[in-house]
Protein backbone atom coordinates (compact mmCIF):
# COMPACT_ATOMS: atom_id res chain seq x y z
CA UNK A 1 0.00 0.00 0.00
CA UNK A 2 2.57 2.57 0.93
CA UNK A 3 5.74 3.40 -1.15
CA UNK A 4 9.30 5.25 -1.00
CA UNK A 5 10.32 6.85 1.67
CA UNK A 6 9.23 10.35 1.10
CA UNK A 7 10.12 12.36 4.65
CA UNK A 8 12.87 11.62 7.33
CA UNK A 9 13.11 12.82 10.54
CA UNK A 10 16.05 12.80 12.47
CA UNK A 11 16.64 13.38 15.95
CA UNK A 12 14.54 16.26 16.33
CA UNK A 13 14.53 18.91 18.94
CA UNK A 14 12.80 21.86 20.04
CA UNK A 15 12.58 23.92 23.49
CA UNK A 16 10.82 26.77 24.80
CA UNK A 17 12.58 28.23 27.74
CA UNK A 18 13.18 25.12 29.82
CA UNK A 19 10.65 23.15 28.30
CA UNK A 20 11.24 20.47 25.75
CA UNK A 21 8.43 20.45 23.03
CA UNK A 22 10.49 18.16 20.77
CA UNK A 23 12.92 15.56 22.24
CA UNK A 24 15.14 13.80 19.79
CA UNK A 25 11.92 12.64 17.47
CA UNK A 26 12.73 10.54 14.45
CA UNK A 27 10.70 8.32 12.01
CA UNK A 28 10.31 8.23 8.43
CA UNK A 29 6.76 8.72 5.73
CA UNK A 30 6.27 6.63 3.16
CA UNK A 31 4.26 7.57 0.19
CA UNK A 32 0.84 7.19 1.05
CA UNK A 33 0.72 6.43 4.12
CA UNK A 34 -2.03 7.91 6.78
CA UNK A 35 -0.17 8.20 9.95
CA UNK A 36 -1.96 9.75 13.16
CA UNK A 37 -0.06 11.60 15.44
CA UNK A 38 -1.72 11.54 19.04
CA UNK A 39 -1.20 12.02 22.63
CA UNK A 40 -1.82 14.07 25.86
CA UNK A 41 -2.12 18.01 25.61
CA UNK A 42 0.36 19.99 25.42
CA UNK A 43 2.70 16.81 24.50
CA UNK A 44 4.64 18.58 21.48
CA UNK A 45 2.18 18.02 18.32
CA UNK A 46 1.35 21.12 16.82
CA UNK A 47 5.46 22.13 17.83
CA UNK A 48 6.22 18.85 15.74
CA UNK A 49 3.82 19.86 12.82
CA UNK A 50 5.54 23.79 13.22
CA UNK A 51 8.51 22.08 12.89
CA UNK A 52 8.60 20.14 9.75
CA UNK A 53 6.88 22.84 7.58
CA UNK A 54 9.35 25.93 8.69
CA UNK A 55 7.14 27.74 11.19
CA UNK A 56 9.65 27.38 13.66
CA UNK A 57 13.39 26.05 13.49
CA UNK A 58 14.56 23.36 15.19
CA UNK A 59 17.32 23.63 17.57
CA UNK A 60 18.57 19.89 16.34
CA UNK A 61 18.26 17.79 14.24
CA UNK A 62 17.79 16.85 10.54
CA UNK A 63 14.25 16.46 8.43
CA UNK A 64 15.00 15.65 4.80
CA UNK A 65 12.13 16.07 2.32
CA UNK A 66 12.60 14.01 -0.81
CA UNK A 67 16.03 13.44 -0.70
CA UNK A 68 16.90 17.45 -0.18
CA UNK A 69 17.26 18.90 3.46
CA UNK A 70 14.55 21.18 4.36
CA UNK A 71 15.35 22.66 8.29
CA UNK A 72 15.97 26.14 8.32
CA UNK A 73 13.40 26.64 5.29
CA UNK A 74 10.74 29.01 5.67
CA UNK A 75 7.01 27.83 5.46
CA UNK A 76 6.49 29.01 1.89
CA UNK A 77 9.46 27.32 0.57
CA UNK A 78 8.36 24.16 2.03
CA UNK A 79 5.07 24.42 1.23
CA UNK A 80 6.38 25.10 -2.38
CA UNK A 81 8.04 21.59 -2.51
CA UNK A 82 4.67 20.09 -1.78
CA UNK A 83 4.60 19.33 2.04
CA UNK A 84 2.08 21.25 3.55
CA UNK A 85 -0.40 21.48 6.85
CA UNK A 86 -3.83 22.91 7.97
CA UNK A 87 -3.80 24.84 11.01
CA UNK A 88 -5.86 24.03 14.36
CA UNK A 89 -6.68 27.10 14.18
CA UNK A 90 -8.10 28.44 10.99
CA UNK A 91 -6.59 30.98 8.97
CA UNK A 92 -8.75 31.77 5.91
CA UNK A 93 -9.03 35.53 4.23
CA UNK A 94 -12.03 35.78 5.72
CA UNK A 95 -13.48 38.79 3.77
CA UNK A 96 -12.85 37.07 0.55
CA UNK A 97 -15.43 34.08 -1.40
CA UNK A 98 -14.58 30.73 -0.03
CA UNK A 99 -12.83 29.80 -3.78
CA UNK A 100 -10.73 32.56 -3.82
CA UNK A 101 -9.21 31.61 -1.32
CA UNK A 102 -7.87 28.44 -3.33
CA UNK A 103 -6.35 31.12 -6.15
CA UNK A 104 -2.58 31.78 -3.97
CA UNK A 105 -1.92 28.31 -4.09
CA UNK A 106 -3.20 27.67 -7.74
CA UNK A 107 -1.44 30.66 -9.16
CA UNK A 108 1.53 29.24 -6.87
CA UNK A 109 4.80 28.00 -9.35
CA UNK A 110 4.52 24.96 -8.33
CA UNK A 111 1.00 24.56 -9.62
CA UNK A 112 1.45 26.74 -12.94
CA UNK A 113 4.44 24.57 -14.09
CA UNK A 114 2.12 21.82 -13.97
CA UNK A 115 -0.47 23.20 -16.16
CA UNK A 116 2.11 23.60 -18.81
CA UNK A 117 0.77 26.81 -20.74
CA UNK A 118 -2.77 26.12 -20.35
CA UNK A 119 -4.11 28.08 -17.69
CA UNK A 120 -7.59 27.88 -18.06
CA UNK A 121 -9.91 29.73 -15.80
CA UNK A 122 -8.42 29.84 -11.80
CA UNK A 123 -11.77 30.65 -10.46
CA UNK A 124 -13.32 27.29 -11.89
CA UNK A 125 -10.13 25.00 -11.17
CA UNK A 126 -11.08 26.54 -7.48
CA UNK A 127 -14.66 25.98 -7.36
CA UNK A 128 -14.11 22.08 -8.84
CA UNK A 129 -11.29 21.70 -5.92
CA UNK A 130 -14.05 22.86 -3.66
CA UNK A 131 -16.32 20.11 -5.14
CA UNK A 132 -14.26 17.25 -4.85
CA UNK A 133 -13.73 17.96 -1.15
CA UNK A 134 -17.65 18.72 -0.44
CA UNK A 135 -19.06 21.69 -1.31
CA UNK A 136 -21.20 19.99 -3.84
CA UNK A 137 -24.20 20.09 -1.49
CA UNK A 138 -24.80 23.93 -1.68
CA UNK A 139 -23.52 25.32 -5.03
CA UNK A 140 -23.89 28.75 -3.64
CA UNK A 141 -21.38 28.13 -0.76
CA UNK A 142 -18.39 28.33 -2.60
CA UNK A 143 -19.43 32.04 -3.25
CA UNK A 144 -19.70 32.63 0.69
CA UNK A 145 -17.56 34.51 2.26
CA UNK A 146 -14.78 32.35 4.41
CA UNK A 147 -15.63 34.42 7.49
CA UNK A 148 -19.50 33.24 7.24
CA UNK A 149 -18.18 29.40 6.40
CA UNK A 150 -19.71 27.13 9.09
CA UNK A 151 -17.06 25.24 10.75
CA UNK A 152 -17.75 22.18 8.65
CA UNK A 153 -16.99 24.04 5.52
CA UNK A 154 -14.13 25.76 7.11
CA UNK A 155 -12.44 22.91 7.72
CA UNK A 156 -12.63 21.55 4.18
CA UNK A 157 -11.35 24.95 2.84
CA UNK A 158 -8.77 24.68 4.87
CA UNK A 159 -8.00 20.68 3.73
CA UNK A 160 -8.75 22.61 0.20
CA UNK A 161 -6.27 25.18 -0.03
CA UNK A 162 -3.48 21.94 0.86
CA UNK A 163 -4.98 19.98 -2.55
CA UNK A 164 -5.08 23.56 -4.69
CA UNK A 165 -1.04 23.04 -4.07
CA UNK A 166 -1.14 19.62 -5.29
CA UNK A 167 0.95 18.28 -2.50
CA UNK A 168 3.40 15.25 -1.54
CA UNK A 169 2.55 15.50 2.19
CA UNK A 170 -0.34 16.87 3.95
CA UNK A 171 -0.20 17.28 7.61
CA UNK A 172 -3.14 17.95 9.61
CA UNK A 173 -3.74 19.84 12.62
CA UNK A 174 -6.93 18.06 14.14
CA UNK A 175 -9.49 18.81 11.35
CA UNK A 176 -12.22 16.53 13.11
CA UNK A 177 -12.11 18.72 16.29
CA UNK A 178 -15.55 20.27 16.86
CA UNK A 179 -16.89 18.59 13.35
CA UNK A 180 -20.29 16.37 14.33
CA UNK A 181 -19.92 12.37 14.29
CA UNK A 182 -21.68 12.87 10.61
CA UNK A 183 -19.49 15.59 9.54
CA UNK A 184 -16.66 13.15 10.34
CA UNK A 185 -17.92 10.69 8.58
CA UNK A 186 -18.38 12.70 5.48
CA UNK A 187 -14.98 13.75 5.87
CA UNK A 188 -13.78 9.85 5.76
CA UNK A 189 -14.04 9.07 2.33
CA UNK A 190 -12.25 12.13 1.19
CA UNK A 191 -9.04 11.52 3.39
CA UNK A 192 -9.23 7.84 1.98
CA UNK A 193 -9.13 9.50 -1.79
CA UNK A 194 -6.29 11.74 -1.08
CA UNK A 195 -4.58 8.19 0.22
CA UNK A 196 -5.59 6.73 -3.41
CA UNK A 197 -4.30 9.73 -5.49
CA UNK A 198 -0.81 8.96 -3.75
CA UNK A 199 -1.12 11.63 -1.45
CA UNK A 200 0.77 11.01 2.34
CA UNK A 201 -1.32 12.30 5.07
CA UNK A 202 0.13 13.16 9.38
CA UNK A 203 -3.00 13.83 11.16
CA UNK A 204 -2.91 14.95 14.82
CA UNK A 205 -5.46 14.01 16.23
CA UNK A 206 -7.72 13.51 19.30
CA UNK A 207 -10.59 11.89 17.99
CA UNK A 208 -8.99 8.25 18.24
CA UNK A 209 -11.84 6.06 16.98
CA UNK A 210 -12.60 8.01 13.92
CA UNK A 211 -8.54 8.17 13.60
CA UNK A 212 -8.41 4.66 13.27
CA UNK A 213 -10.62 4.62 10.49
CA UNK A 214 -7.83 5.82 8.11
CA UNK A 215 -4.75 5.53 10.14
CA UNK A 216 -2.73 2.31 9.23
CA UNK A 217 -0.34 3.66 12.06
CA UNK A 218 0.00 5.53 14.85
CA UNK A 219 2.89 7.28 16.69
CA UNK A 220 2.50 8.78 20.45
CA UNK A 221 4.43 11.71 21.55
CA UNK A 222 4.90 12.22 25.04
CA UNK A 223 6.62 15.22 26.97
CA UNK A 224 8.17 15.36 23.55
CA UNK A 225 9.08 12.35 23.12
CA UNK A 226 8.08 9.59 20.66
CA UNK A 227 7.27 6.93 23.01
CA UNK A 228 5.52 4.33 20.30
CA UNK A 229 4.92 4.01 16.82
CA UNK A 230 2.78 1.09 14.92
CA UNK A 231 -0.17 -0.28 14.49
CA UNK A 232 -2.84 1.21 16.07
CA UNK A 233 -4.07 -2.15 18.13
CA UNK A 234 -0.64 -2.78 19.00
CA UNK A 235 0.29 0.74 19.91
CA UNK A 236 -2.97 0.77 22.68
CA UNK A 237 -1.87 -1.67 24.16
CA UNK A 238 1.43 -0.72 25.06
CA UNK A 239 1.69 0.12 28.84
CA UNK A 240 3.59 3.44 28.10
CA UNK A 241 0.83 4.78 25.66
CA UNK A 242 -1.64 3.46 28.39
CA UNK A 243 -0.11 5.53 31.06
CA UNK A 244 0.50 8.87 29.15
CA UNK A 245 -3.51 8.69 28.63
CA UNK A 246 -4.49 7.91 32.23
CA UNK A 247 -7.16 9.71 33.07
CA UNK A 248 -6.97 11.19 29.49
CA UNK A 249 -10.25 9.52 27.98
CA UNK A 250 -10.64 9.94 24.07
CA UNK A 251 -12.32 13.71 24.27
CA UNK A 252 -16.02 13.60 22.48
N1 LIG B 1 5.70 29.30 20.81
C1 LIG B 1 5.81 28.73 22.01
N2 LIG B 1 6.40 29.39 23.04
C2 LIG B 1 6.53 28.80 24.25
N3 LIG B 1 6.09 27.56 24.54
C3 LIG B 1 5.49 26.88 23.56
C4 LIG B 1 5.30 27.40 22.24
N4 LIG B 1 4.68 26.48 21.48
C5 LIG B 1 4.47 25.42 22.28
N5 LIG B 1 4.96 25.64 23.52
C6 LIG B 1 4.94 24.69 24.64
O1 LIG B 1 5.44 23.46 24.13
C7 LIG B 1 4.68 22.36 24.65
C8 LIG B 1 4.05 21.59 23.50
O2 LIG B 1 3.00 22.39 22.93
P1 LIG B 1 2.19 21.90 21.63
O3 LIG B 1 3.16 21.46 20.61
O4 LIG B 1 1.28 23.00 21.28
O5 LIG B 1 1.38 20.66 22.22
P2 LIG B 1 0.14 19.84 21.62
O6 LIG B 1 -0.11 20.31 20.22
O7 LIG B 1 0.58 18.41 21.70
O8 LIG B 1 -1.01 20.10 22.53
C9 LIG B 1 3.68 22.97 25.62
O9 LIG B 1 4.24 22.91 26.91
C10 LIG B 1 3.54 24.38 25.13
O10 LIG B 1 3.16 25.24 26.18
MG1 LIG C 1 -1.86 21.09 19.29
Amino acid sequence: MTGERILEVANLWKSFGGIHATSGVSFDLHRGEVVGIIGPNGAGKTTLVNLLTGFIRPDDGRITFMGERIDGLPPHKIALRGLVRTFQIMRPFHSMPAYKNLIVPLNSPRVRKTRSGALGDLDSVAIDILEEIGFERDARVPYKTAGSLPLGYLKRLELARCLALQPVVVLCDEVFSGMSMSEIASMLPLLEKMQMNGITLMMVEHRLRELFKVAGRVMVINFGEKIADGPPAEVMEDPAVKKAYMGVEDRK
